[in-house]
């Protein structure tokens, strides 16, 4: 799973660098799958309940699963959200990031800012014999804090042999209920936050889902191992037999595209 993981993180960090002014989101899931092949795994989502594209790309007010189109043409000041998973051996890695096409408005801004810290919360909620409501109250705390609309109707995940797996992971508590966390226990924590109310609909593809005012929304997610040392974020080289490092890797630990193209990271 830290292979996986690993793989989807640096494919994330090469989409990033493509969310710019005049791309399109097919162009962004062509990088995606070439990464994905390039490095050994197998996309995770391409065939999902018939899902059709390597990444979803969700823009603005689309909160998740946004299908990738060469219709679709990024504008300066869009606000993109990027979800990959990838396969290596039968385990599953899934991980997601949003980011912003050139200059982002203020309060786009914060909201990613905030989203983002809502999901190292929900990772550092991760401890053995804790309670999977830890982590939602964890979550909900930091979006509560700032006023943001809390997606009820998608959760966060088990992950392992499968892309999802038990127990479901909510974005909100209370704390002290759901499943016991115990040791080895891998989830995939990812809130997504609006900028308005919580509602969302599923627009009639099936799959991409919007906010129902209309308003921006912003998704972070990782997969994480519960450790009896502390939670241990997959992707970034910190867990090994010989090297496990508890606690959520920061901003600048995310792997950066260009190290992950010359191959200097391992
Ligand atoms: N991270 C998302 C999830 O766990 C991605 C699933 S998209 C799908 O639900 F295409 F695979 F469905
Ligand atoms: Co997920």
């Amino acid at each position: 799973m830290e292979r996986a993981t690993r793989i989807v993180q640096e494919v994330l960090a090469e989409c990033v660098e493509a969310v710019r002014p005049g791309a399109t989101t097919e162009e962004i899931d062509r990088i995606a799958a070439a990464g994905i092949k390039a490095r050994g795994g197998k996309p995770a989502f391409l065939g999902y309940r018939g899902y059709p594209k390597t990444i979803c790309v969700s823009v603005n007010e689309e909160v998740v699963h946004g299908i990738p189109s060469s219709k679709r043409k990024l504008r300066e000041g869009d606000l993109v959200g990027l979800d990959l998973g990838a396969i290596v051996d039968g385990y599953f890695g899934d991980a997601a990031r949003t980011a912003g096409a050139g200059k982002i408005a203020p309060e786009l801004e914060e909201l990613l800012r905030v989203t983002h810290e809502a999901l190292l919360a929900g990772v550092e909620g991760v401890r053995v014999g804790g309670r999977i409501g830890d982590v939602g109250a964890a979550v909900e705390a930091v979006a509560s804090r700032h006023g943001y609309g809390i997606v009820r109707e998608f959760v966060g995940h088990g992950i392992g042999t499968a892309l999802h797996e038990k127990p479901e992971v909510p974005n909100y508590g209370p704390p002290g209920r759901r499943e016991t966390i115990r040791e080895g226990m891998t989830l995939a924590i990812e809130p997504m936050l609006n900028l308005g109310t919580a509602d969302v609909r599923v627009a009639s593809d099936g799959w991409t889902v919007r906010t129902v005012d209309g308003k921006a929304s912003a998704h972070f997610e990782h997969t994480v191992v519960a450790t009896a040392d502390g939670p241990v974020v997959l992707g970034f080289g910190r867990y090994s037999r010989a090297r496990i490092v508890p606690g959520a890797p920061g901003f600048h630990e995310y792997p950066a595209a260009a190290l992950a193209r010359s191959g200097a990271v391992a």
